[in-house]
């Protein structure tokens, strides 16, 4: 299965009953293998983990540390991007990856990291 079609199936799971806004991930490690996730709300709103992230600490949390690419899902016709925060995580733990905007039908869009997060704090700062 490709990238894109993996993030279509992980939105498939997307717990997102507050905003029906349904969003799904797959984050691809450099041996080639495919980690998704997909939004996950809860009752206090602010605690909602985006799609992204749970990509990325899913990935992390069994062993995987160098990454390729993400794809991201919507159902909208205008691709959604990664929120400034996934931004922020997508480059600590994953460098400049290639993203993938796409929707059920077709992708919309590539952009790397680097330019959707210009001037990034890091590690190497501290
Ligand atoms: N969301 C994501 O999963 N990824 C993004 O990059 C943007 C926003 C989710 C969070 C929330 O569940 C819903 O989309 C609406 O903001």
């Amino acid at each position: 299965m490709d990238l894109v079609a993996a993030a279509r199936r992980a939105r498939e799971q997307a717990i997102a009953p507050f905003s029906n806004f349904r969003v799904g991930a797959a984050l691809e490690t450099t041996d080639g293998t495919i980690i998704t996730g997909c939004n996950i709300e809860n009752a206090t709103y602010g605690l909602t983990i985006c799609a992204e992230r749970v990509a990325v600490f899913k990935a992390l949390s069994e062993g995987h540390r160098t990454f390729t690419r993400l794809a991201l899902v919507v159902d909208m016709p205008t691709p959604t991007p990664p929120c400034g925060a996934c931004r922020q995580i997508l480059w600590e733990f994953g460098g400049n990856l290639e993203i993938l905007l796409a929707n059920l039908i077709e992708e919309k869009g590539r952009h790397w990291l680097e330019d959707l997060l210009p001037l990034p704090f890091d590690a190497r700062l501290l």
